[in-house]
């Protein structure tokens, strides 16, 4: 202002100089006509001046609308990220890259039964570990380690790492998280405990059917022990009749072991029927004694339709993670859905069954059960692990043999898959290593 205010001071001096003659006198006229040429200049320049003001005004203001608009856009679009997040089935947290909490919704409160809002975003990972278990969770552990066992996981692999948790109340959570390519990471939680529920009542049903099915075999396995104690019993009879004590102790003997030989059949049975004793995330199984689980009530039946049984187990198997029970329950399915495509193949007995077991990196175990029946029909393939599918007829097959395999392998923190080879199908297991 100060500048513009000297600048009209210094025109006017040299207007007044134009003016004044060289006697010294002014030119009024001159004068006159200097100053209306001035004046008009000026109030042209203000009007120019006022215009621009004006057009810059109306710039802003259209500025402002538009600004107005996104914020508003963005206000829209927050509210429906928020109920998208609110509604989300599964508890979700986002961090940033560096393992700060930017986004956390109602139902991870709701999951892991912590009041809504006792999480904020901007906090770190770990206060978040240490809010979670003053609130109840995590009793008793090392919040350090569980946090570095946790980065590990999520960096170790391509895809999201998951993990099945217990709740104190013995919820069962599915965990899952993933890291983002900016760097940051992104977790999931769901609440499987009606799931895991419903496939525990179709593996238990599927094992009734298992039993069901296995009837002709275990008749055929306990009758073995049977006749040896009827033959024994006539000898021991015999020899007592001699007086010959010595030759009776010796056929009693074999009576009781072999009365306890059915014993151990039965028992198994009994276990095998009750389903796995342990459901727990720790459960450990050894592998060798699924297999030999499911051999003691398969073997009967495979005999029974003369199919050659080839088995290698590698030695020194590890123990894997999960369920002995429920490994022997996928396994007996597997064996029955081979016999039933050999019978089916050939039109009457013989075939050949393989099983193998061997140890894979990181204490991975992977098993194979394979046969020469020719090979999954293409009609089943793609839809394969699905229940209800089946190409057995109503009355043969529920089709959800395969379906309860994978949810039990599934539970067991394994894979399995399934291929054609040259000579029939190849189904793959792969099981994860006991924890700890
Ligand atoms: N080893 C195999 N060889 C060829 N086909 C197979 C083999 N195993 C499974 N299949 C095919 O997959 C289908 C589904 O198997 P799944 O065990 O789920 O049901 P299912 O055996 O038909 O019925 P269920 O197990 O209830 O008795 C079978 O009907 C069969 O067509
Ligand atoms: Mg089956």
């Amino acid at each position: 202002m100060r500048d513009s205010t000297m600048a009209a001071e210094r025109l006017f001096r040299r207007q007044l100089a134009r003016a004044t003659r060289g006697d010294g006198s002014i030119d009024l006229d001159q004068l006159q006509q200097l100053v209306v040429a001035w004046y008009e200049d000026s109030a042209r320049d203000r009007e120019r001046t006022d215009r621009a003001i004006s057009l810059m005004a109306e710039e802003l203001e259209g500025a402002n609308r538009r600004l107005e608009g996104l914020v508003e856009n963005l206000r829209v679009q927050n509210l429906r990220f928020e109920a998208a997040l609110d509604n989300m089935l599964q508890g979700l947290c986002l961090y940033d890259r560096q393992d700060r909490l930017v986004v956390v919704n109602r139902r991870y409160h709701d999951i892991l039964g912590l009041p809504p809002g006792t999480l904020v975003p901007g906090i770190s990972h770990a206060e978040q570990l240490a809010t979670e278990q003053a609130a109840g969770l995590h009793p008793g552990a090392d919040l350090q380690k569980l946090l570095a066992a946790r980065i590990a996981r999520v960096d170790g692999q391509a895809g999201p790492a998951r993990e099945e948790i217990f709740t104190e109340d013995r919820r069962r959570l599915d965990v899952a998280a993933q890291r983002l390519p900016s760097g940051g990471c992104v977790v999931t939680v769901m609440d499987v405990t009606a799931e895991r529920a419903a496939e525990a009542r179709a593996a238990a049903a599927g094992r009734l059917t298992s039993l069901g099915e296995m009837a002709a075999g275990l008749a055929h396995e306990l009758k073995q022990p049977l006749t040896a104690i009827a033959l024994a019993a006539a000898n021991a009879r015999r020899a007592a009749e001699r007086g010959d004590t010595a030759a009776a102790l010796v056929r009693l003997g074999r009576i009781a072991d072999q009365a306890a030989r059915g014993g151990v059949l039965i028992d198994h049975l009994r276990r095998f029927a009750r389903g796995g004793e342990s459901a727990d995330a720790d459960a450990t199984a050894d592998v060798p004694a699924a297999v030999e689980g499911a051999l003691t009530l398969m073997g009967g039946a495979l005999r029974e339709a003369s199919i050659e049984l080839a088995l290698h187990l590698a030695p020194g198997l590890p123990p894997v993670r999960g369920d002995g029970m429920a490994l022997e329950q996928v396994l007996l399915n597997l064996l029955a859905n081979a016999r039933d495509a050999l019978a089916s193949s050939r039109g009457g007995p013989g075939g050949r069954i393989g099983i193998t077991a061997c140890q894979a990196v990181e204490g991975q175990v992977v098993m194979e059960v394979t046969d020469d029946a020719g090979g999954i029909p293409s009609s089943v393939m793609a839809r394969l692990f699905q229940p209800f599918v089946t190409t057995k007829g109503p009355d043969r097959g529920t089709g959800l043999g395969l379906s309860i395999c994978h949810g039990l392998v599934t539970s067991m923190g394994g894979t399995i898959e399934a291929e054609n080879g040259a000579a029939g199908a190849i189904f793959r297991i792969t099981l994860e290593p006991a924890p700890g």
